[in-house]
């Protein structure tokens, strides 16, 4: 029996870590807009958090404390909504960091700053999954988006292990995906260049000139990677175990 498209996410809860800002912030407003109570998780900030929960149209969203590196923070958000929701129908792992490091440069980045970014960027959503998994089973329709990076696949970013983190975060949604379907779905929107305050330094200028060498020609806004973040949750109800490429291009 085919499943049709979710034309309404009334009454399902979706967490979004690094909801506070970028993508996560976009991916929070239109998850929103399309009925889902939403849980916008913060490190640093709470105030921006706390004003785009104020702002989502409809009820009951919150603004939750995560800290990627500290799994009390994460077992805690998960013990809060447990208590709150008893389930969560949509999960977006959007939270993450990096630092523009030359790949040449291993000076720079030495093992401490290896692991840190490892910890963050793949440890960190490996955790947040591992705690809301029984919530996810509770609603026995749930789905993980994670946003990864075509860094993950073309060893190009912002420093060797930011891409080694995002290839880590691909192949845990494949083997996620096949252990814990049929109740639980695992995909992976990838972006390249998105305009955001990501990667320190870059500014407008550059992701125009970078999009102009894109087949699109245009830079990829946070909405737009929301968007196919949403089309995850409502549409591609078949899909598991893929990756959702939004990059205008770039990758070719
Ligand atoms: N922008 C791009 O060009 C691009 C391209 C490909 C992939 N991505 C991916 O897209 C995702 C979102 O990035 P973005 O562009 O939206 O960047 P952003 O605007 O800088 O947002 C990053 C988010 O992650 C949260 N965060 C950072 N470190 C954290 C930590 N240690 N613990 C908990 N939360 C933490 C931040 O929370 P606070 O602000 O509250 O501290 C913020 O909400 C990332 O996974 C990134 O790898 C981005």
């Amino acid at each position: 029996m085919a499943h049709p498209p979710l034309t309404s996410l009334n009454g399902r809860v979706a967490v979004v870590t690094g909801g506070s800002s970028g993508i996560g912030a976009a991916s929070a407003r239109m998850l929103a807009e399309a009925g889902a109570t939403v849980v916008v998780t913060y490190n640093r900030g709470e105030e921006r958090a706390r004003a785009l929960v104020a702002a989502l149209p409809g009820s009951g969203h919150l603004a939750a404390h995560m800290v990627l590196e500290d799994t009390a923070s994460i077992r805690a958000m998960a013990a809060d909504l447990q208590a709150r929701f008893g389930r969560v129908d949509v999960l977006v792992n959007s939270a993450g960091f990096t630092r523009p490091i030359p790949h040449h440069d291993l000076e720079t980045m030495d093992e401490d700053l290896f692991a840190k970014i490892l910890l963050a960027n793949v440890h960190g959503p490996f955790s947040v999954i591992r705690s809301l998994m029984p919530l996810m089973q509770a609603s026995g329709d749930a789905v993980v988006i994670s946003v990864s990076s075509i860094s993950g696949t073309s060893g190009s970013g912002s420093n060797m292990a930011y891409c080694a983190a995002k290839a880590a975060l691909d192949t845990m949604t494949l083997s996620m995906a096949r252990a814990f379907g049929p109740k639980v779905r695992f995909l992976c929107v990838a972006p390249g260049a998105v305009a955001t305050d990501f990667v320190a330094g870059r500014g407008r200028p550059e992701l125009e000139k970078a999009a102009q060498a894109t087949p699109l020609k245009r830079v990829v806004e946070p909405e737009d990677v929301a968007a196919a973040v949403l089309a995850c949750a409502t549409h591609l109800r078949a899909a598991t175990g893929t990756t959702i490429v939004v990059d205008g291009g770039r990758h070719l």
